[in-house]
């Protein structure tokens, strides 16, 4: 009786194992096994990929974003906002000078972008128009080349009020990045100095670059 048992037992596991082995070589078990490792891959890249390649999420309530000055007079800037690059050499949108993007803070849409071109000049009477301080709306600037002498007093006191601590120190050919919103002292700022000690292009200083989550404004 035992010995019957244990043939009995013996044969399941046998055909079991048999039936396991020829599973494994089938085109079923490969499309499963496929199809795990692109559920593992797609995870794997969800988890790592976040907005503007920050290191973490952002809560809902904040906004992603990354803002990289422009490197010496060869590369353009960017600006990433929500996961979007809105201004980039990339995508011939910025220039020398002050390349700008404004969001509506409350829905995170971008209301407009423009680069104020050092070489044209300012174009003072429009100046207002261009960067309006609207409660809500958030301001990212990038510098790109030299901005030192194509910014008249009157937008260095718009960008305070949008939150700047460092626009009225720009010297000639210093980096700087700065993302603000009326009413608030704004952390996402960057200023790196020209200075022919510390420089990493010569005649131009590393770019400056801030990232971070913005809170939503209502
Ligand atoms: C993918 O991620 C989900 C949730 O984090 C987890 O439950 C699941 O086991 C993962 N799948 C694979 C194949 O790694
Ligand atoms: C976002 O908010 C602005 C300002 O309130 C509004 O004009 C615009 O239509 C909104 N856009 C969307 C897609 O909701």
């Amino acid at each position: 009786m035992r010995n019957k048992v244990l043939i009995v037992y013996i044969a399941t596991v046998a055909a079991a194992t048999v039936m396991l082995k020829e599973f494994y070589h089938t085109k079923e078990y490969g499309r499963i096994k496929a199809i795990r490792f692109g559920i593992q891959t797609m995870n794997q890249s969800i988890k790592n990929v976040k907005k503007c390649d920050l290191s973490k999420d952002c809560p809902l309530s904040h906004y992603a974003l990354r803002i990289k000055s422009g490197a010496a007079n060869a590369v353009g800037p960017s600006i990433c906002f929500e996961g979007d690059i809105v201004m980039s050499h990339g995508l011939r949108n910025v220039g020398p000078g002050l390349n700008i993007v404004q969001v509506h803070g409350n829905n995170g849409t971008i209301k407009r972008f423009d680069c104020l071109d050092a070489k044209d000049g300012m174009p003072g009477d429009t100046l207002t128009d261009m960067i309006e301080i609207v409660p809500g709306t958030i301001v990212l600037v990038a510098s790109f080349d030299d901005v030192s002498t194509m910014m008249p007093e009157e937008l260095k006191d718009i960008l305070v009020r949008l939150g700047s601590t460092l626009v009225k120190r720009i010297k000639y050919r210093d980096t700087w990045v700065f993302a603000g919103s009326s009413g608030m002292t704004s952390p996402f700022e960057e200023l790196t100095p020209n200075d022919e000690k510390t420089n990493k292009y010569g005649g131009w200083p590393a770019m400056a670059e801030v990232s971070g989550c913005f809170p939503r404004t209502f």
